[in-house]
């Protein structure tokens, strides 16, 4: 069962991960990867490493195409990413995967100049999703338990756009699928 679990969750992000990230110029499996190595080179507890490299799994598990925002589509890939993992990891990998996407529509609402460092794609699907939070939002996001490891795990979905960046590949992070594995 848990030899599945990694298999299937390596062959989303291997195979499914070669279509494109949004606007950006690299790939799913790139962004993935790069997300989790900037949480391992972060120090991160394994959950948030593995809640990175599995944060955008809702993208590889619809139907809607490469990329429904072009077509001003929310595709509400959190929540399909967070439903998708919820039998096979428990809140800490999920709840982060969760809420990455409010995670920045609360940065956005927190840090002004957050906002002018968000890439095309970003901003793009920020509106789709809502724009920044008003301040009763954000005393409500800062009440969730993993709020914070949201807001960690955003911070490194957002830096893991480098086009060329060496990563190691998703068999890397086996060992740590494994571990967090319910
Ligand atoms: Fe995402
Ligand atoms: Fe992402």
């Amino acid at each position: 069962m848990q030899q599945d679990a990694i298999a299937t969750i390596a062959e989303l992000i291997d195979g499914k991960g070669g279509r494109q990230y949004g606007l950006s110029s690299i790939n799913q499996r790139a962004h993935a990867l790069q997300a989790a190595l900037l949480a391992e080179q972060a120090g991160c507890d394994l959950p948030l490493i593995v809640a990175a490299l599995v944060h955008d799994i809702g993208h590889m598990v619809h139907g809607l195409g490469e990329d429904p925002a072009e077509d001003g589509i929310d595709d509400h890939h959190e929540d399909l990413g967070a439903a998708w993992l919820a039998g096979r990891f428990g809140p800490a990998v999920t709840e982060p995967v969760r809420l990455h996407v409010a995670a920045k529509r609360y940065l956005c609402g927190k840090e002004p100049e957050y906002f002018g460092r968000l890439s095309p794609d970003s901003v793009r699907s920020l509106a789709l999703q809502g724009g920044p939070m008003s301040t009763a939002e954000i005393a409500a996001f800062e009440a969730l338990p993993h709020y914070a490891e949201a807001v960690r795990l955003r911070r490194f979905d957002e830096g893991a756009k480098v086009k060329g960046l060496a990563t190691p590949d998703v068999t890397h992070y086996v060992p740590h699928i494994r571990a967090c594995l319910t």
